[in-house]
Formats: structure tokens, sequence, C-alpha cells
């Protein structure tokens, strides 16, 4: 059965397989090798899968800016009317007296949602910020992962 476990071996060097047994640790006693590898591997897979063309993600994306600075409200705030339809919403947090923080909450075409980040973290005045995707499962053109690698063994 597709879900039944396989059991297969790694090696890896002894110190590498140390730092992981502490990473395995830090995750709590529910926690195992297995488990984590498995976690691990989810997280590649869901990443890798952000490359496949029409692959519908959630990002939030973090920044930070001096509302002081310029026009960079008025910028930061048409850009997310301009894409509405992949901002789900904006928390802001006033950091200090001069310093914003907002997480941004996105949904939609991969390469849009970069694209936004991208538009956002490029605004004059945002000083850094960070965007996190990761797929829903849904690809908006219909592709898998395999037709997206058999069309890049074609090339
Ligand atoms: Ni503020």
């Amino acid at each position: 059965m597709a879900n039944d476990l396989v059991r297969f071996s790694v090696a890896m060097p002894e110190s590498l397989l140390m730092r992981f047994d502490a990473l395995v640790a830090k995750r709590g006693l529910a926690k195992n090798r297995s488990e984590v590898v498995r976690d691990l591997v989810r997280d590649a897979i869901a990443e890798d899968d952000c490359q496949i063309p029409g692959e519908e993600v959630m990002g939030t994306l973090t920044i930070m800016f001096n509302h002081h600075s310029g026009d960079v409200r008025e910028k930061l705030d048409a850009i997310q009317h301009d894409y509405f339809e992949q901002i789900i919403t904006t928390t802001h947090v006033h950091v200090d007296a001069h310093v914003c923080m907002e997480v941004i909450i996105l949904r939609g075409d991969a390469s849009v949602v970069k694209d936004v980040a991208n538009m956002i973290l490029g605004t004059k005045g945002v000083t850094h910020g960070n965007l996190t995707i990761t797929s829903t499962g849904v690809n908006l053109l219909g592709l898998s992962s395999a037709d997206f690698a058999e069309t890049l063994t074609r090339r």
C-alpha cells in the first residue's frame, strides 16, 4: 500500500548525526529520528513543489520599515490594493516610535506571490524582510510534479 512504512538506511558523518539527534531532541518526546526525517522530506517536497508552474502557495511576508521614510506607507498600500486578490490579510505592529513591522499573508500562484513579495521588499523605505511559502498541494494549471519533471527532462 502507498502509505505502508518502508525502511531504508542512511549513512552520514557521525558529527552530522550528533547534530541531527540534538534537533530530534529539541522537537520533543513525541518525535523520533524517523518522524523528523519524514518532516524534513515533506518540507523539501513542499518547497520543491513551489517551483512547479501554476502551483498554489500560501505565503507569509514579514517586512520592517520606518514609517517616517518618504511615502513608504502609501506605496505599500498601493501595492496591496493592486494585488488584493493575492493578499489575504496584513497585520501592522508599531515596533517603536519610528519602526513598523507588517506581516502580510498571501495566497496564489507561486510566481505571482513571489513577484508581489519582491515588489514590497523592493519598495524604498522597506529596510528588510523575508517571504516564506508553502504549497497548498493544488496546482492552478492542473500540473503534477511528475508532469513538470517530464517537461524538464525533455529540454
Ligand atoms: Ni506603525
